[in-house]
C-alpha cells in the first residue's frame, strides 16, 4: 500500500497540495477533515446536537458516506456546499475531538485505502496515527496570516476577521486536544508555505516520493 500523509493547520495548503499532487502521481486523493465536516452536517442536519457524543458516535457509524473528488454525499444528500459554511465550521471540532466518531472515521480511512492500494490522503492525524507506515508524512505549516489569507479568499462571502478567527479558534481545539491531536510526526518532512507557489511545494513533494519509492524498492529488495 502507497498512502502519502499530508497533515498541517487549516489553510495549509493541503487540500491544493494533496489534489494536484494525487493528479501528478496518478493517485486517489481523500481529504479526510470532509468526513468530520461530513459528520458535524449530520449531526446538525438530523437534530443531534454536536456535544451529545454518544448520540454523534452512533450516527457517525450509522451514515453512508460517499467522497468524491470535491464532492461529499452524506446518506445520499449532496453536503459538498454546506460542510464548507460557518455552521459546520463551528460544529466540527467538538465533532472531531469524540474518539469514537475518531475510530470510526480511521477505520473507514484504512479501508479506503486499501481498497485503492493507497493514495494521497489529508487531515490532523494521518501521519501521526491512522498511516504511521506512509511512504511520505507532509507537514504543511504557513504564518497564520498567510493561511487566514487564502482562506478568506476561497470563501468570497466571508470578512476576513471571521475567517482568521475561525481557523485560530479551531487550530487550538485540534492542537490541544485529547485524542489524536494535530502534531508533526517524528518523520515527517515539515515543509513551510508561506512563501512558497503551489508548483514549488508539488515538484519539490514529487521528488521526495520518487526518492522514497526507490529507497523502498531496494529495502524490499
Ligand atoms: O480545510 P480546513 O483546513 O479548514 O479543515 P478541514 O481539513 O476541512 O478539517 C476540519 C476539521 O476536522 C479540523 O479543524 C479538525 O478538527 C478535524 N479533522 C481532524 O480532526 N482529523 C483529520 N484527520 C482531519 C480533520
Amino acid at each position: 500500500m502507497r498512502v502519502i500523509a499530508i497533515d498541517g493547520p487549516a489553510g495549509s495548503g493541503k487540500s491544493t497540495v494533496g489534489r494536484m499532487l494525487a493528479d501528478r502521481l496518478g493517485l486517489t486523493y481523500l481529504d479526510t477533515g470532509a468526513m468530520y465536516r461530513a459528520v458535524a452536517f449530520a449531526a446538525i442536519r438530523g437534530g443531534v446536537d454536536p456535544v451529545d457524543a454518544e448520540p454523534v458516535a452512533q450516527l457517525s457509524r450509522r451514515i453512508d458516506l460517499q467522497m468524491g473528488n470535491g464532492s461529499v454525499v452524506v446518506d445520499g444528500v449532496d453536503a459538498s456546499v454546506e460542510i464548507r459554511g460557518p455552521e459546520v465550521s463551528r460544529a466540527v471540532s467538538v465533532v472531531a475531538a469524540n474518539p469514537e466518531v475518531r475510530a470510526e472515521m480511521r477505520a473507514r480511512q484504512r479501508a479506503w485505502a486499501t481498497e485503492r492500494g493507497g493514495g494521497v490522503i489529508e487531515g490532523r492525524d494521518i501521519g501521526s496515527v491512522v498511516f504511521p507506515d506512509a511512504v511520505l508524512k507532509v507537514y504543511l505549516t504557513a504564518d497564520p496570516e498567510v493561511r487566514a489569507q487564502r482562506r478568506a479568499k476561497e470563501m468570497t462571502d466571508l470578512e476576513y476577521d471571521n475567517v482568521a478567527a475561525d481557523l485560530a479558534r479551531r487550530d487550538a481545539a485540534d492542537q490541544g486536544r485529547t485524542h489524536s491531536p494535530l502534531v508533526e510526526a517524528d518523520d515527517a518532512v515539515v515543509l513551510d508555505t508561506t512563501g512558497m507557489e503551489i508548483d514549488e511545494v508539488l515538484d519539490h513533494l514529487v521528488g521526495l516520493v520518487e526518492e522514497r519509492t526507490a529507497a523502498r524498492r531496494v529495502d524490499e529488495g
